[in-house]
């Protein structure tokens, strides 16, 4: 059979440089999040001490790239999107979360071909989110 071979390198977890990498990513997400009024409205829905959220998403970014499966374990049944059906995601919140993904992707320096692959799934993802806000 002539199937699609998908190639085996080393994963996305360990070309972002392992858990520092991660954690270096998701405090320059934030940070630019806090620092940057443009993100403002996207700020606010979140709760006043970013730390727990911090944690949150190393531990869902670790495992999305192929990196340890200890966070989603312990969250038993985690979904993404069913985690932020609720929060009236709009197109306007969405693009900020993805503007500061970006600034925060350029910040740490990811390579270029990594960082182009996760802005594509990331983009779909908080796409996905803004049509469920829209759903109600
Ligand atoms: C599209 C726009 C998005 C908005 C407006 C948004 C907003 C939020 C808000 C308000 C929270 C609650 C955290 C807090 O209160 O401090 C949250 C949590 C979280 N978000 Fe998002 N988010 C978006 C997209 C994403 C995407 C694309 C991902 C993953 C790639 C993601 C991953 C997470 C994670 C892991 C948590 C923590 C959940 C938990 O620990 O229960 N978010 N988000």
């Amino acid at each position: 059979m002539d199937g699609t071979v998908i190639e085996e390198k080393a994963s996305p977890y360990e070309r972002i440089g392992g858990a520092e990498g991660v954690r270096r990513l998701v405090d320059a997400f934030y940070d630019t999040m806090e620092r940057n009024p443009a993100y403002a409205e996207l700020r606010a829905m979140h709760e006043p001490d970013l730390g727990p959220t911090r944690d949150s998403l190393t531990g869902f970014l670790s495992v999305w790239l192929g990196g340890p499966r200890k966070w989603i374990e312990k969250r038993g049944g985690f979904c993404i999107m069913s985690r932020h059906a609720k929060m009236n995601v709009t197109g306007a919140t969405a693009g900020q979360w993805m503007a500061a993904m970006r600034d925060a992707l350029a910040e740490v320096g990811v390579e270029p071909e990594l960082a182009e692959k996760m802005d594509g799934a990331l983009s779909q993802l908080a796409e996905a989110m803004a049509w469920r806000g829209k759903a109600g």
